[in-house]
């Protein structure tokens, strides 16, 4: 193992050289009240921390910084922290997809631009972990990601409640009438009661599981819940072994290679996983210089069952599963579909961090022979009314609509959607195909988590649960339900959604991958000789450079400048 001198370092060129650059930075970290004993010769660790009080899953990140610094000063670094934006699912409008590239871009020119040889990434909140870890990707410093942890199991009178998945459903009984205000107000009270990312399989806890199942965080990190002691004591672990991996000059590119990529796909499906991450990896693997497809997902979709039984596919919330070994069993379940000897940010390979991995309860993750499901949770789609594919978490649905032909009844973006589901004289049956379109990267824009289109009140009352959904917008990771996401190309730039109309037959089959829209060609060539693009809502600002590059989802929703790996120079100390 490679281990640097002092002279070495990056920030070296900050404080060590003979020149006036220097001399100034010295002083001005003087005036930060440092003595040079403090830190000079000592690898500098950015904390990148995306803590906000708007942020109740990272509301304990301020303490959590500390705890890391304390473990930076143990191992002989020297602590910055380094504050960025945070992407609060639960409060950012209209969609925190909107500005993931955007802490990406922060996250890697934050650190390339101060003086800092290794870094500690603090988020988990759903899109903050693909950005600090694309942005990180792109600069390629040493990192090791914090995740914040999964908050506590909601509660209401004695029933576990799960973040989003029991809200949809008890939403979805208030509208069917089936409960009043006392019992809202109590679920009001009762579903989120700890700092911490939701605690169901959504996309916070498939994505810190992904982190982690890729070699950028220590083992077992991602399910450890937010406000346990072992929490802190990850942070601080984290804080010292940054220190590590900065003399080591372990970077990024050293871990996240082609197999690394392969395992995080294998590690979503046995997870039941968000659909989210499809769009999360494959822009992270760009980054990497790692070509990662649909096609991926679906061909280990076949093969890897879904061990972990968490809502929304399963039943457990994500305290249990971190009771019963968190991820590192289930890893340890699956061990002879993954990579064993790539390294990770611990210093050893996948397979050594796995070596004492064991499952203390078959009911939370099953064993092989007794999966939730034989196959993987997600089935990607492809036909005339998706060319570039579309993808649906069939696990999440009711098992009749996953071969499917309804008629179309089509809303045109979400204000249409909210407006006209529950009039009553739309001749919307049980059977029918809810097609929402301009959701997608472009037209959403941000492509919202819209794709779980509300039921009608009226076949609510009538015990209607799940029906055929059809978008070009994402669904929450804790959303559930017959809904086909990601249509790609979205109907905002022409894609085949924008030709469909009221009545149209759509025809789904999960087992054939085939998603059809029965118009016959020369009816939908006429449709699309006569269709207009719309225009865009922004003249200026992060909108427009937003609407300008941003990509397709089968793409990653990457910026088009943004993918690849390398190609940005150090900065000039001098
Ligand atoms: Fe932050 Fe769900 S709202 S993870």
């Amino acid at each position: 193992m490679q281990r640097l001198t002092p002279e070495q370092l990056r920030s070296h060129r900050w404080y060590g050289t003979e020149t006036l650059r220097s001399f100034s930075h010295r002083a001005r970290t003087r005036q930060l009240g440092l003595s040079a004993e403090e830190h000079m010769g000592k690898p500098v660790i950015g904390i990148v921390n995306t803590w906000s009080e708007l942020n109740p899953c990272h509301i304990h990140l301020r303490e959590r910084a500390q705890e890391v610094k304390r473990g930076v000063w143990q191992a002989g670094g020297y602590p910055v922290e380094l504050p960025v934006m945070s992407l609060s699912e639960t409060f950012q409008k209209p969609t925190t997809m909107l500005y993931r590239n955007l802490l990406a871009m922060e996250t890697e020119e934050m650190l390339r631009s101060h003086p800092v040889d290794a870094a500690v990434l603090m988020g988990g909140c759903d899109k903050t972990t693909p950005a600090l870890l694309m942005g990180a990707i792109s600069m390629d410093l040493p990192v090791v990601f914090v995740p914040s942890g999964p908050m506590i199991p909601g509660a209401y009178r004695g029933e576990a409640l799960g973040s989003g998945s029991d809200m949809w459903r008890y939403w979805a009984d208030k509208q069917a009438g089936l409960v009043g205000e006392n019992v809202m107000s109590g679920v009001e009270e009762g579903i989120a009661r700890s700092p911490g990312h939701c605690m169901t399989m959504g996309t916070a806890s498939t994505m810190t599981s992904v982190a982690e199942v890729l070699g950028m965080t220590l083992p077992g990190a991602a399910s450890i819940p937010a406000v346990a002691s072992a929490h802190s004591r990850m942070a601080a672990a984290s804080g010292r072994r940054a220190v590590g991996l900065a003399w080591e000059d372990l970077r990024p590119s050293a871990i996240l290679g082609a197999e690394a990529y392969a395992d995080a796909v294998t590690a979503v499906l046995a997870l039941g996983g968000s659909t989210n991450a499809v769009i999360h990896l494959i822009a992270m693997a760009r980054r990497s210089g790692v070509e990662l497809t649909l096609d991926h997902f679906d061909e280990a979709s076949r093969r890897v069952p879904v061990l972990a039984d968490l809502r929304p596919s399963g039943g457990y919330l994500m305290e249990d599963f971190y009771l019963a070994g968190g991820l590192p069993a289930l890893l340890g379940r699956i061990r002879d579909l993954l990579h064993l000897d790539r390294p990770t940010v611990s210093g050893r390979t996948l397979g050594e961090t796995l070596q004492d991995a064991e499952v203390h309860d078959d009911k939370v993750i099953r064993r092989r022979d007794a999966p939730l499901s034989a196959e993987g949770g997600l089935a990607v789609l492809r036909g005339n009314l998706a060319p570039a594919g579309a993808v649906i978490k069939h696990v999440a649905a009711e098992p009749r609509l996953l071969r499917h032909t309804g008629p179309a009844v089509v809303f045109d973006g979400h204000r249409d959607l909210m407006r006209r589901i529950d009039d009553e004289s739309l001749p919307i049956t049980a059977d029918s195909v809810l097609v929402l379109r301009g959701a997608g990267p472009r037209g959403g824009p941000g492509m919202p988590e819209h794709g779980m289109l509300p039921i009608p009140g009226r076949l609510l009352r009538m015990g209607v649960r799940d029906m055929l959904r059809i978008s070009d917008a994402r669904m929450s990771g804790t959303s559930y339900g017959a809904c086909v996401l990601h249509v790609a190309p979205e109907s905002h730039v022409g894609g085949p959604l924008a030709l469909v109309r009221d009545g149209d037959l759509i025809t789904v089959d999960v087992e054939a991958r085939r998603l059809s829209l029965e118009v016959p060609e020369e009816e939908l060539a006429r449709r699309r000789s006569r269709w207009q693009a719309p225009g865009t809502v922004y003249r200026r600002g992060y909108g427009s450079l937003y609407d300008a590059h941003i990509m397709q989802a089968d793409e990653g929703c990457d910026f088009d400048f943004l993918t690849g790996a390398g190609g940005a120079p150090e900065p000039d100390t001098e």
